[in-house]
Formats: C-alpha cells, structure tokens, sequence
C-alpha cells in the first residue's frame, strides 16, 4: 500500500484448495461487525473486465495459452482491479481483502510456468503501479491435500488446478520463497490447521495492524 492510502490492503494466497476463501470471508466478517468498511475481492476477477478475462484464462476449451499469454492475462485483469477496485477503496479508508494478488502469478506463472519471479514481478509492478498488500496471509498447503479438498463432492478443476502434482508443488516453494524473503509481511499458516483456530490467528495479526486505526474514521 502507498503511504498517501489510509486503508489496509491484505492478501489471501496458497494453493488451490488451501481454503483461502473461507477465511477470507471470516475475516471480513470479523472486521464487518467490529465496525470497519471491508471490501472482499478476487483474482482474477473483481471488475467486469477482469470476470471476462478469468473465464478465458481458466476455463478449458480456448485451446493452447501459452505462459507468457497467460500472465498477461493476469497482469491485465490485475491492472484494472488494482486501478478501478483496490486504490480507491483503500483511498477511501477500506480494508481490502483479495482473494489472490501478486503472488500468484509469481508462483503460478513464475515458477509453474517457468517463466521466472523476476520478469513476472516486473509485469506485475507496472501492471499494478507498484501497489503491494501491507500482509499477506499465506495458507500452505501439501498438493495433494489441496486436490484432495477442492475435488470433494463433484466439483470439476480448472485449467490449472488440473495440472500435476509436481506444477503445484514448484507453486507451494514458489509462495514460501516469497514470504521468506518478506516475513514481516507474511502470516504463513498450515491450511491443514483447524478453521476456527487459523481464523482467530488471521484476526489477531491483522488486528494488531489496525490498533491504531478508530472505526469511526473510515467510511
Ligand atoms: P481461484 O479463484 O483461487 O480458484 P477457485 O475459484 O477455483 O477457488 O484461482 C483460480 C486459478 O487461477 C487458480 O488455479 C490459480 C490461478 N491463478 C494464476 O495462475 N495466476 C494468478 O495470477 C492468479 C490470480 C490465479
């Protein structure tokens, strides 16, 4: 986040089935009813430009995207939501929570891909003007595990929760390089801990980011 924003930007990364969604939504719940204006996003997705872009890249059936298409279209949908989304709503005093940021296309791209952290980074600093989370909540999770839950029930993979094991371990380094390099700007947990017990750690970090924060300034 810029030092001229007063909202807080906090990100949800990890695997596909590492359950970010639900803590997601329990911490905006959390901060809802203690008073704070929350916005709870996605990526891809999170502007009308953005929900198309995430259909074309994740559904199958558009044939062969190559890797270097495929962060574009990232980076692109990124753009828009950093730009039309997220800026204005940390301007205006919000807490942000993302469902997916940078990192993923760090991990996904970066090292699933093969396309490298740096060159994915730049595109993204440019795409996003250099907008960063001030955490990021990293929910680890084994590979298999992860596939394991997103499978339960009938739900289908998309193109690339489909890819093999192997891409999804090379994502979990790839997530775990990021947050050692940065830890103060991590909060690595294990996505095989308990729901209840990983919310309550989620709330008390992102807590203490906010303590000097009064819920009656934000709108
Ligand atoms: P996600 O929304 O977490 O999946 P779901 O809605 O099925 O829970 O993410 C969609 C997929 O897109 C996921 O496999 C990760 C991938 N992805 C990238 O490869 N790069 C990116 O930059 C982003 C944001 C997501």
């Amino acid at each position: 986040m810029s030092i001229q924003s007063p909202g807080l930007f906090i990100a949800f990364e990890g695997g596909d089935g590492a359950g970010k969604s639900t803590q997601a939504a329990r911490l905006s719940d959390a901060l809802e009813s203690r008073g704070f204006s929350v916005l709870r996003t996605r990526e891809p997705g999170g502007t009308p430009i953005g929900e198309k872009l995430r259909s074309l890249v994740l559904d199958h059936g558009h044939g062969t995207i190559d890797a270097r298409t495929e962060a574009l279209m990232f980076a692109a949908a990124r753009a828009a939501h950093a730009s039309q989304v997220i800026r204005p709503a940390l301007a205006g005093g919000s807490v942000v929570i993302t469902d997916r940021y940078i990192d993923s296309s760090v991990a996904y791209q970066g090292a699933g891909r093969g396309l490298g952290a740096e060159g994915v980074l730049t595109l993204n600093d440019w795409a996003t003007e250099g907008l960063h989370p001030d955490l990021t909540v990293l929910l680890d999770v084994d590979p298999s595990d992860g596939r394991r839950r997103r499978t339960a029930g009938d739900a289908t993979e998309d193109r690339l929760e489909s890819e093999p094991d192997a891409f999804h371990s090379a994502i979990r380094h790839a997530f775990l390089d990021l947050a050692e390099a940065s830890p103060s700007g991590y909060l690595v947990l294990p996505a095989s801990a308990d729901i209840d017990t990983l919310a309550a750690e989620i709330l008390d970090r992102v807590e203490s980011l906010l303590a000097d924060r009064v819920p009656g300034d934000r709108s």
